[in-house]
């Protein structure tokens, strides 16, 4: 068996304690761990001169990161502007947000030849490639273009909307007709799977897709959980809430995730209910992603207002409704804060899976445990169906199940969660990886059937 090689724009650091947020990189070191495997990418800084750069590489625990610098422009026109101007608010529904240049199209092209020149001359002839998500949607074709015939996979981290609203993107087609070089592609949930293959039809292709549910390390994080509940920052937490119940809710600064609604959720609880004031504290952790992008600007000082206004609206000199932190906090700590939760409110608007909700729930201590209050549109949904389950858009609806959930008896939470718990066990980010890899393995040796 060959090396597996992952290419990823973004590879974890694997010696720094606090990591940029972001499922990928988290699901996928959780499923690289032991074996013998390269993972390629962008280094995170910005290339000094011209001309392709020279990899860098650092080996820590049986793993190369071998990454590459961009140039400002490379960076701006492929990663700011056609991946998380374009295809991202069109891939989470919101073409509205999709701000589509040509220019950036270009560059976005022009950087998955450059990272498919860049790692040609590291691969072996019986290495196998994953590619992942939406920023590389062409390098399997472009590699393919460069002679590689070893098996090449996909994984799509992202939701896939119908080809209605696919092809809102000019030259949709071409990013199909792309993703027709790899053996395989992996999608998050059924109705993803269904989304993709339907645009493949229409378009005279070969269905490829598959769901394959990313998970999580559920042993490594309860563990983190229980060492983190005890640590001083765990001890502080747990000292100024004075009795107070937590509601928890972590996500990356990003308008997929519902924030504002969600605020509004809350305030609706606080409105409506008046029992709960000063008898609960909402801890929203959100560390800024993606900064650079205007979107993501114009949230982040709509966030700043709500917040204000509604800790202002509310708030006793002894008791603020809402807390609120952009910074990124050390994965231990945050484990521990999710331990000590009573509720994690984790309401997107879209999310390809959610892996926070999967790790509140592995957090817990099952002899207490807390209530995961959940959208219907994360991807975790489908396997999380035992969570009170959502409409993000309804703020009356969020206040209604963050009520019951802090008013549920202990016996129901018990059930609730013991189901939830064995849900989260049954799919890890090591069985993912595994049984991605082994039907890639088969994809190859059948091939496709062509579309009808
Ligand atoms: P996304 O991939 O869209 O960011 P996920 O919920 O799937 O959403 O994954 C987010 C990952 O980033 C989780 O593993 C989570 O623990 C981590 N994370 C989120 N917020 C923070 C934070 N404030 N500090 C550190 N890690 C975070
Ligand atoms: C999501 C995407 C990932 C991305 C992560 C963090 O999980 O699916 O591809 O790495 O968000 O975003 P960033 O832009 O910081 O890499």
């Amino acid at each position: 068996m060959g090396r597996l090689i992952i290419v990823s724009n973004r590879v974890p650091s694997p010696r720094e304690r606090t990591q940029p947020a972001g499922g990928l990189a988290v699901g996928l070191r959780d499923a690289v761990r032991g074996g013998s495997s390269m993972w390629f990418g962008w280094s995170g800084n910005q290339a000094e001169g011209e001309g392709d750069p020279e990899p860098s590489f650092d080996t820590v625990d049986g793993v190369t990161y071998a990454t590459i610098d961009l140039t400002e422009s490379q960076h701006e026109g492929f990663y700011q502007n056609f991946s998380n101007g374009i295809l991202w608010p069109l891939f989470h529904y919101r073409v509205g947000l999709m701000n589509y240049s040509r220019r950036d199209w270009q560059i976005y092209l022009e950087v998955n030849a450059l990272f498919a020149r860049t790692l040609v001359p590291l691969l072996k002839p019986d290495d196998v490639v994953w590619v992942h998500d939406y920023h590389l949607f062409p390098l399997g074709q472009a590699l393919r273009d460069l002679g590689v015939t070893t098996r090449i996979g996909f994984f799509l981290h992202i939701p896939v909307p119908p080809w209605s609203l696919v092809r809102s993107l000019p030259g949709a087609e071409l990013l199909l007709e792309d993703l027709q070089a790899y053996d395989l592609i992996g999608v998050q949930t059924d109705e993803d799977a269904d989304n993709l293959n339907q645009s493949f039809r229409v378009n005279g292709l070969t269905e490829r897709a598959r769901a394959f549910p990313i998970g999580i390390d559920p042993h490594e994080f309860r563990a983190q959980a229980e060492a983190g509940v005890g640590s001083d920052e765990a001890e502080r937490l747990r000292a100024s809430l004075r009795g107070a119940a937590l509601v928890l809710g972590v996500d990356r600064l990003d308008y997929s995730k519902g924030l504002p609604e969600r605020f509004r959720g809350y305030e609706a609880l606080i409105a409506r209910y008046p029992e709960h004031r000063g008898k609960v504290t909402f801890l929203q952790v959100a560390p800024v992603s993606r900064g650079d992008v205007e979107e993501y600007r114009l949230l982040r000082r709509q966030l700043d207002e709500l917040t204000g206004r509604i800790n202002g609206a509310y708030a006793e000199f002894d008791w603020t409704p809402i807390r609120y932190i952009t910074r990124p906090i050390a994965r231990d700590i945050l484990a521990g804060f999710y331990r000590m939760a009573d509720v994690a409110l984790i309401t997107p608007l879209r999310d390809g899976m959610n892996l926070v909700a999967k790790e509140y729930i592995a957090a817990q201590d099952g002899e207490s445990p807390g209530v995961l209050v959940l959208s219907h549109f994360a991807g975790a949904a489908p396997e999380l169906d035992e969570a009170v389950l959502v409409n993000p858009y309804d703020a009356d609806e969020i206040a209604d199940a963050l009520h019951q959930a802090l008013t549920m008896g202990l016996d129901e939470r018990k059930a609730r969660w013991r189901k939830l718990d064995a849900e989260v066990r049954r799919t890890t980010a090591g069985s993912w990886a595994r049984d991605f890899l082994q039907a890639l393995d088969e994809a190859q040796a059948t091939p496709a059937t062509p579309a009808a």
